[in-house]
This record gives structure tokens, sequence and C-alpha cells, in this order.
């Protein structure tokens, strides 16, 4: 089943209601581009390859929302919908990515308003079909450098739920597991909205994987003891130097990898690659809700003295000196990432 879809029968998207996970398994439908930048504010919908799916179905959804018969006018909604949508969160390079690919369409000139409403939503759900074979590729490449009898830190989410089908990081994992390799996890329970203890861990349920859930801070005690082969995650936005902007509390589980020398692999697709930024100081870091860290995310019930005050960054950034490795859908990339990564997005496939 796909987080992400386009029911075509009722022309409105249907996702996977990540917010009520592990609790309560929904589909819910989104059948208005605001619907849809609420679903991403609130994180009902999540991950960097599914918000680029979510934000060219929503601009999808203002294109079929809006009446006018009028071609020029049609794209000109289509885009200013699509400036918000890829706005609301600002770290996955994703929803730019998907706003562009849409964008260049609606420049084509088809015609007639209702020609290009088509092609619009033809363009969304080539991204999204596309976000599938793109996975499977990354999850060949993620699983052969997977030994079996490894053990896994992973951090987030970044499983099928983070995309469309499959996913970055842990679908690699999952490829492995079903390589026939024993692959054990430890999943970072990802504060704090626990991604990983919600998400991840329901994720490996389903896959039969064996996992147990850590604290964040528990990572270098494991990493420490020798008991960790591999640590895995996916990247929101990769800059130019291969700095890697991910989940909060990522840099830190790298710093600890790298100072006990185990390996560190990033999994994102090449559409999560911004050569526009030269190094992961000039990547935006959404600042979230502070909220979110006074209370507990899924019944809200307080867990700092009232009135108290929080900082919320939502992601960070691990300088690329810690990256061991980038598995991309068009192979593994290694240092110098300067270099290599120029060179793999040049190539086909
Ligand atoms: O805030 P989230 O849950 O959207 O953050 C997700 C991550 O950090 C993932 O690791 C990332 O999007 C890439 S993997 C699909």
């Amino acid at each position: 089943m796909r987080t992400i879809e386009w029911d075509s029968s009722r022309k409105f998207v249907m996702i996977i209601d990540q917010r009520s996970l592990p609790g309560r398994f929904e589909r819910i439908p989104i059948r208005s581009a605001p619907k849809m930048i609420h679903a991403i504010k609130t994180m009902t919908i999540r991950g960097a390859p599914a918000l680029g799916v979510a934000t060219a179905f929503g601009m999808a959804l203002a294109a079929f929302r809006c009446k006018t018969r009028d071609e020029r006018s049609l794209a000109q909604a289509v885009i200013d919908i699509g400036i918000e949508l890829m706005n609301v969160r600002p770290t996955a390079v994703n929803m730019r990515w998907a706003y562009q690919r849409i964008k260049s369409v609606c420049y084509i000139g088809f015609g007639s308003a209702d020609k290009l409403r088509l092609a619009i939503l033809t363009e969304a759900q080539n991204i999204a079909d596309e976000d599938v074979q793109t996975n499977l590729a990354m999850a060949k490449y993620g699983s052969a450098l997977i030994v079996d009898g490894d053990t896994i830190i992973h951090h987030c989410n970044t499983g099928a739920l983070a995309a469309v089908e499959w996913g970055t990081a842990l679908g690699c994992i999952r490829m492995a597991h079903e390589q026939g390799k024993r692959v054990h996890v430890l999943v970072d329970e990802t504060r704090p909205l626990l991604q990983g203890s919600r998400l991840t861990a329901w994720e490996l349920m389903q896959y039969r994987i064996p996992f147990e859930i850590i604290c964040d801070g528990a990572a270098g005690y494991f990493l420490s003891n020798g008991k960790v082969q591999r640590v895995m995650f996916g990247a929101d936005r990769v800059a130019a130097n291969g700095d890697v902007a991910n989940k909060i509390g990522t840099y830190p589980l790298a710093l600890a990898a790298w100072t006990n020398k185990v390996p560190v692999i990033s999994v994102c697709p090449s559409s999560s690659i911004d050569l526009t930024i030269l190094d992961g100081k000039q990547i935006p870091i959404e600042q979230r809700d502070p909220d979110e860290v006074l209370r507990l995310s899924v019944d809200h019930q307080g867990i700092a003295p009232r009135d108290a005050k929080a900082l919320n960054p939502a992601f960070d950034v691990t300088p690329n000196r810690y990256v061991d490795s980038i598995v991309t859908e068009k192979g593994v990339v290694k240092q110098p990432y300067g270099r290599n990564l120029l060179r793999i997005l040049a190539t086909e496939g």
C-alpha cells in the first residue's frame, strides 16, 4: 500500500495518517491544496521523498479545484500554491524539486486549461511512480553495504512511510533482510515526535525484522561497546560538499559513530542533493513549535514545568567528514563528495 496516492475517480489524494500510528492505521482523504498544506505542517505526512510527492499532488489538487478556463490563470494559480506548499517545511529540498517539475509543465502551453490540468496530474503521478523505482534502486545499492549479522543504528523514520513505498535507509535494511541477511536494528526513538519508536518500530514489525528501541542519548553507549556495525539514516538535503541535513540528533549520532570507527551511511534520492548550496551552513533549518518538546506528542501531556521554554530545530547538519557513504539510486558516493556528487548526478539511471 502506498503512503500517498491519487484517487482518480474522486480526484483527491489518499494518505496514511502518520499522526495516529502506531495506535491506529488510518488512510485519510486530502481534498484540497490548503488541506495538504495542513497535513504537511502537522506531519500527518512527512519524510523528504513523501513530502516531494505531497507537494506535486498538492499542486494537482489546486489545478482541479481552480475552476478557471483560462490556461495562463490556471498555471499562475498552481505555481502560487506550489510556492506556499514548498515553503511549509524549508529543509526538505525534495519539495522544491517537485515544485520545479510541476512548474515546468505549467509553462509548456497545451492550448487549454483542461489539458494543463491533466498534464500536471500526469507529472505528479510520474513523480510518485518514479519514487518507488528510485527507492528500489537505492535499496539494491544500500543493501550491498550491509553484512550478514550486522547490528545497525537507524535514526528517525526512513521507511515506506517516509516515501511512496520502500523508503531510503530502512528500504536498504528491509532489502538486506529479504536477501536472507540477519540484521538487527537499534531504533533511535527520535525525539521530539518519536518517528523512530512510533513509525520505524511499527514498520520493522510488519517486515519481521528484529529490533529494539533505544533513547537517542543511548546511541553513544552502544557504539562504544563494539556491538554496532553500521549507522544508517536518510537525508532531507545534501549540500554540494556532502554535508547532510537530516532529523535532529543525526549529527551527534554520526559524531559518536565516527569516533568509534563505525561507518555512517546516508541514503537519499538524487533529488535530495542540492548543488546550489555549497555547504551545510547554508541549509535552512526548520524551527518547529516548542510545544513538541514540552509535551508528549501523542496525548499532549506535559513533560516539563509549566511555562518552561524550549527550542525545537527539526534538523541538524552532519559535516561530510563523518559520512562514510551516500547511497543514491545512481550508485554509492564516497569522498571526495565535492567531485563525486557532481559525477553521480551527471550519470544516467
Ligand atoms: O521531520 P521528518 O519526520 O519529516 O524528518 C524525516 C527525516 O529526517 C528523514 O530521515 C528524511 O526525511 C529522509 S528519509 C526519508
